[in-house]
């Protein structure tokens, strides 16, 4: 299966957000990762509908919607008519995780569910049949910058093992402190979309996305 990169704007410097963003597609990226939070799932608030809408004009990339946000279901329609192609609800968040994922399905955007370092794997197993992608974050939701936490391999791999035992081809997103010395070590546990923030927008841009993409391949 071909593997990506999706850039995550928390990192971005948001006063050249759009001269950024081109520097990202112009070098091949496919996906753009969008992290939505709302002060009470997690301690931060970032961004929501509006700074959405306005890059979605601007930009081809696929964009992946991470709702770090409880109760999700009520923003649901709001992100896909901003423009959201792929939109995450957290296992925790949700009062009902199934009845989420067919809502974003409904609305023709892909359903992804996002868990925690802290909830185990094995609770994801009877929704995997109505997503099409998984995040597997690799440090705690809230902040861009915090070290990957290790015991994350062993769960990229158990949730891989899992989608062959039952068949299915939802894609495997990781989350949270990716940098090119980490990125092979996830890619072989079973990863497919690789999301780096501080990687991505620490320094140069353009460098870091090319020494990215050389251990992804190119889009
Ligand atoms: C954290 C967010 C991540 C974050 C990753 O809660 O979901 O997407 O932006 O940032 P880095 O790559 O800096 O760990
Ligand atoms: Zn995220």
């Amino acid at each position: 299966m071909k593997k990506h990169l999706a850039p995550s704007i928390l990192a971005a410097d948001f006063t050249r957000l759009g001269e950024q963003l081109k520097i990202i597609e112009n070098a091949g990226v496919k996906y753009l990762h969008l992290d939505v939070m709302d002060g009470v799932f997690v301690p931060s608030i970032s961004f929501g509908m509006p700074v959405i809408k306005s890059i979605r004009s601007h930009s081809k990339m696929i964009f992946d919607v991470h709702m770090m946000v409880t109760e999700p279901e009520r923003y649901i329609g709001d992100l896909k008519k901003a423009g959201a192609d792929i939109i995450a609800v957290h296992i925790e968040a949700c009062r009902s995780p199934k009845k989420a994922l067919l809502q974003i399905d409904g609305l023709g955007a892909k359903p992804a569910l996002a868990i925690s370092p802290g909830t185990a794997i094995e609770e994801l197993r009877e929704y995997l049949p109505y997503l099409g992608q998984v995040i597997v974050m690799s440090v705690n939701p809230g902040f861009g910058g915090q070290p990957f936490i290790e015991s994350s391999y062993d769960r990229i791999a158990e949730l891989a093992d899992m989608r062959k035992e039952l068949g299915l081809e939802f894609d495997i997103e990781v989350d949270g402190g990716v940098y090119a010395e980490n990125a092979e070590h996830i890619l072989d546990c079973g990863a497919d979309i690789l999301v780096a923030g501080s990687a991505v927008f620490g320094g140069d841009i353009r460098s870091n996305i090319d020494g990215l993409l050389e251990i992804t391949g190119r889009e």
